[in-house]
């Protein structure tokens, strides 16, 4: 079954949009044709967090709860969703639900163009856990500005939260929206806008007949990076391929000691998944993005994107990752550390897309990894460094180092793991060694960092991760 519309939940009805601009932003959506305008437009870029939205959607038969970027989301995104605005919260008598009434009682708001955005981001941390901590309102407001307020009262508010009743509307109505959102069935979407034309499928299969019909279409992930086309460069994607309603590509499994996440996979679900194996994989993921970008933000359109700076590519050099590549009639492998070409190219090609990545667990080893940024929440890395290794008896007996930020493509630091190699860790090696990287590395500089700055980094990150080994202990400000 195909079909040229998508169809949502908003106001506990089934809404549908027969074959509606494929670069349509659910912002603009929002704003401009249901006519709400309590989400706002702050950056346009999901940087501010003023657009969020939190959409709901059914997974093994329970709600799940998502707080979103509107604002680089396209309209799209809704297929299959409940969509709940700010406007949506308060109760049919006028009273507010307890997050808003906590955002008053505790002071949360002056100018209150910031408002709506940390109210549905509070909204959906309290549909995520029981709880509210220090640590969990603070991830779940990363990704929300504020320039007057102060964020003090904002997390004062949600502290509040943990002593308030737990049911609300959303409580009530769960049984309906369930039902509602199991008559949207899943179906092939297949829309043509004037000369735009978008495609969903539902099946691996059905995916290559689109590719090989479509080749020069725009794969969607996430949209975390591909929406910026339109919404910053202001210019027109037109075909899109969206893999998002392929549950084959929406998986993490452990398999003969690798992990293998599939390529629809949100960050947010593989960040859970993978702390248990690589604790500092989660905190640096901890620190991608805002929650509202990593729920929507894969693993692949990271890989895909290949920007120096893309801060899972160094992590995953130093573990060894594999790319799958799928072609219409094949599977190839290949070692990320091939896959990257030059700056933001890599060796795609036409026709085949990212199936899955598969990441070695190195049960014996030491991993680390580090994000330097100019702030810690939401920030690009300046430099990201990622240390795998074997020490045995004092002696490193396996290394592979990778770095982004250093060269115009993520890298392994190749002489610098030669000189380390069957060594002792030793402050006098250690010193040694940091001149190294000048072998490996030549940075440029850029408005993140000048390249002396960069090496710098680069070589005391390295001393760091060495010290930490050797004195076991983590030599890390909070
Ligand atoms: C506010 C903000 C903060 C950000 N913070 C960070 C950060 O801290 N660290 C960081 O590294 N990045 C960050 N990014 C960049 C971006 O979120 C990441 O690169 C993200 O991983 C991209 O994934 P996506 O699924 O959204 O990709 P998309 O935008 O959907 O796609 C990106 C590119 O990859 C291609 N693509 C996607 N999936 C596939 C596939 N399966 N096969 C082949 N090609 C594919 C697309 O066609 C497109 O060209 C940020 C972006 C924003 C907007
Ligand atoms: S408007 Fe700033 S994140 Fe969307
Ligand atoms: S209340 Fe004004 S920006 Fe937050």
């Amino acid at each position: 079954m195909t079909s040229s519309a998508i169809q949502f939940i908003w106001n506990n009805k089934i809404l549908k949009i027969d074959n509606p601009d494929p670069n349509e932003t659910l912002l603009n959506f929002i704003r401009l044709k249901i006519k709400k305008t309590g989400t706002k437009e702050g950056c346009a870029e999901g940087g501010c967090g003023a657009c969020t939205v939190v959409l709901a959607e059914l997974k093994k038969n329970t709600l799940t709860y998502k707080a979103i970027n509107a604002c680089i989301s396209f309209v799209t995104i809704l297929q299959g969703k409940q969509l709940i605005l700010v406007e949506d919260l308060s109760n049919n008598d006028g009273s507010l639900h307890p997050v808003q009434k906590a955002m008053v009682d505790y002071h949360g708001s002056q100018c209150g163009f910031c408002t709506p955005g940390f109210v549905m981001s509070l909204f959906a941390l309290t549909k995520d856990y029981s709880s509210y901590t220090e640590e969990n309102i603070k991830d779940s407001i990363s990704g929300n500005l504020c320039r007057c307020t102060g964020y003090r009262p904002i997390m004062d508010a949600a502290k509040s939260l943990n002593n308030k009743n737990r049911s609300d509307k959303f409580v009530k109505n769960k049984k309906k929206i369930i039902n509602l959102l199991k008559k949207i069935k899943s179906e092939n979407i297949n829309i043509k806008n004037k000369n735009k034309k978008y495609f969903a499928p539902t099946t691996v299969t059905e995916l290559k007949k689109i590719i090989k019909d479509y080749p020069n279409s725009n794969f969607l992930s996430g949209g975390t990076d591909l929406s910026l086309i339109v919404t910053k460069d202001r210019k027109d994607i037109d075909n899109i391929i969206s893999l998002n309603s392929i549950n084959e590509l929406n998986f993490i499994e452990k398999k003969n000691e690798n992990i293998i996440v599939g390529a629809s996979t949100p960050l947010r679900e593989f960040e859970l998944f993978i702390k248990k194996y690589y604790p500092d994989f989660a905190s640096i993921l901890n620190r991608y993005g805002s929650v509202q970008i990593r729920n929507v933000a894969t693993i692949a359109g990271n890989i895909a994107t290949a920007s120096p700076i893309g801060d899972t590519l160094p992590l995953l050099l130093s573990l060894d990752a594999k790319v799958v590549l799928q072609s219409l009639n094949k599977k190839t492998i290949l070692p990320l550390k091939n896959f990257f070409v030059s700056y933001r190219k890599t060796k795609l090609k036409k026709r085949q897309f990212i199936h899955s990545i598969i990441i070695p667990i190195f049960k014996k080893n030491i991993f680390k990894a580090y994000k330097i940024s100019k702030r810690i929440d939401d920030d690009i890395s300046s430099v990201c460094a990622s240390f795998n290794l074997e020490v045995k008896n004092k002696k490193i007996k396996n290394i592979k180092i990778a770095y982004g930020g250093m060269a115009s493509i993520p890298k392994r630091a190749i002489n610098c793991e030669k000189n380390l190699i069957n060594t002792n860790i030793s402050e006098e090696n250690i010193e040694k060694t940091k001149k190294t990287l000048e072998k490996d590395f030549k940075p440029i500089s850029d408005m993140r960092a000048s390249k002396n700055y960069r090496m710098e980094i680069a070589k005391n990150l390295l001393m760091k991760c060495l010290m930490e080994i050797k004195n076991n202990k983590l030599l890390r400000l909070n």
